[in-house]
């Protein structure tokens, strides 16, 4: 039995987020430079996206851009930029078929024209589309995030469209360059490193976290599937005590 049959698809977790990491360490194994792994790692994104549609996850978020990626090698950022550009354009067919729709965070005002041209394209292009929603992150990080919904939340008060006493968690919550999506009920990162390095700090509060060393150019389909295997084994209490949930 292959593990896509021994997953509840009942109990699917509505939005995986990932960290997609180790694509330098995977080029530096091979003897390559570390462009070589981010495009490998371009294929993990397609198996991946295409075993979470064939399995029937509706939200699938993936950390493509730090913000304090901007402070790598002037080369290396050129090149993953490049890459983000020929991706979306070579992936698009990919997305058509499988009905995946684009979407992105992040601010995105940093990134290069061109890039920019060609996700709002792809974002337009597969935006009808309804079985999954792909969303990159791009030059992103939370405190980015959460620092920008705060000055948001912040101007509305002043404006009087905020009451202050009236803010609560939710309301909080759409202010987050995120909104709509759910919160992302499993995390998983690559590579061996066991930190969440700024990637959706408020969303990930109550997600299952899942890590395991295979680096992300080897990480594919059935990975997703042994971790989303594992999320299903996890009791999720919530706070609560594991008889209250019985
Ligand atoms: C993840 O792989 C891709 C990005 C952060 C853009 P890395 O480039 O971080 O690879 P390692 O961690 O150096 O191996
Ligand atoms: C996190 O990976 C960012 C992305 C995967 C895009 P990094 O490789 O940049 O994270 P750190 O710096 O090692 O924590
Ligand atoms: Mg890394």
């Amino acid at each position: 039995m292959t593990n896509i049959e021994l997953i509840d698809r009942n109990k699917l977790p509505q939005h995986i987020a990932i960290i997609m990491d180790g694509n330098g360490r995977w080029a530096k194994e091979k003897g390559k430079l570390r462009v070589f792994g981010h495009k490998e790692g371009v294929e993990s994104v397609r198996d991946v996206l295409e075993g979470a549609v064939d399995l029937g996850v509706p939200y699938l978020t993936l950390y493509t851009f730090s913000t304090e990626n901007w402070k790598r090698p002037k080369l290396e950022v050129t090149a993953l930029m490049e890459l983000l550009v020929s991706s979306i354009a070579k992936e698009t067919r990919t997305m058509m078929k499988n009905g995946v729709r684009l979407n992105a965070i992040g601010n995105l005002d940093e990134l290069p024209s061109k890039a920019v041209k060609s996700l709002k394209k792809c974002m337009e292009d597969t935006s009808t589309n309804t079985k999954c929603t792909l969303t990159l992150a791009l030059s992103y990080s939370a405190r980015w995030e959460i620092t920008d919904a705060v000055k948001s939340i912040a101007k509305a008060a002043v404006e009087g469209e905020v009451d202050v006493n009236n803010i609560t968690e939710t309301t909080f919550a759409q202010y987050l360059n995120s909104y709509p999506l759910p919160d992302p009920e499993l995390m998983i990162r690559t590579s061996g490193e066991k930190r969440i390095s700024n990637y959706l700090l408020w969303q990930l509060a109550y997600a299952e976290l899942y890590f395991t060393d295979k680096l992300w150019p080897d990480f594919r389909r059935a990975d997703l599937y042994e971790a989303v295997l594992e999320f299903q084994n996890r009791e999720r209490r919530f706070g609560l005590t594991s008889e209250q949930l019985k």
